[in-house]
């Protein structure tokens, strides 16, 4: 409809003030860094996390993306979601999940909620090469 957002406010929220995002270039104080590009448009999204190595709980998530609204009020409510999380469980959070804590997104942006958690992903995956794991590195069911 003319004049009216198809996004909703948390939505807003977040990308209006993206929460953990990522200084500068330096990544090395990082555990696990994960690097993706979006197909659909191009886009490429970093996220970067911070690893408990006696706990495997992620303690810090930032990241940052040249993607659009959508990919960023997905990452930045992602990055809160993970924090606390085991890397398991952070690994098996859904775009699904990530759209709903937004109170929903239009469905041709899912692409781009997408984008955060493959990242997220990768970052885990980088943490598990990193330190010996092989065999715990995965790939997405999603
Ligand atoms: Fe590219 Fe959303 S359109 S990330
Ligand atoms: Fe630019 Fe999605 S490709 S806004």
């Amino acid at each position: 409809q003319a004049g009216e957002w198809a996004y909703t406010e948390k939505l807003k929220e977040h990308f209006m003030s993206p929460k953990n995002i990522l200084q500068g270039e330096n990544t090395d104080e990082f555990d696990g860094v994960g690097m993706e590009g979006n197909l659909q448009c191009g886009d490429q999204m970093m996220v970067v996390i911070k690893v408990d190595k006696d706990k495997e709980v992620i303690t810090d998530c930032q990241w940052k993306t040249y993607g659009c609204a959508s990919a960023i009020a997905s990452t930045s409510i992602l990055s809160e979601m993970v924090k606390g999380r085991t890397l398991d469980d952070a690994f098996n959070i859904s775009p699904k999940e990530v759209a709903m804590e937004l109170g929903g997104l239009p469905d041709h942006k899912i692409h781009c909620s997408v984008l955060g958690d493959k990242a997220l992903r990768a970052a885990i995956n980088d943490y598990y090469s990193r330190n010996d794991m092989q065999d715990k590195v995965k790939q997405a069911q999603v």
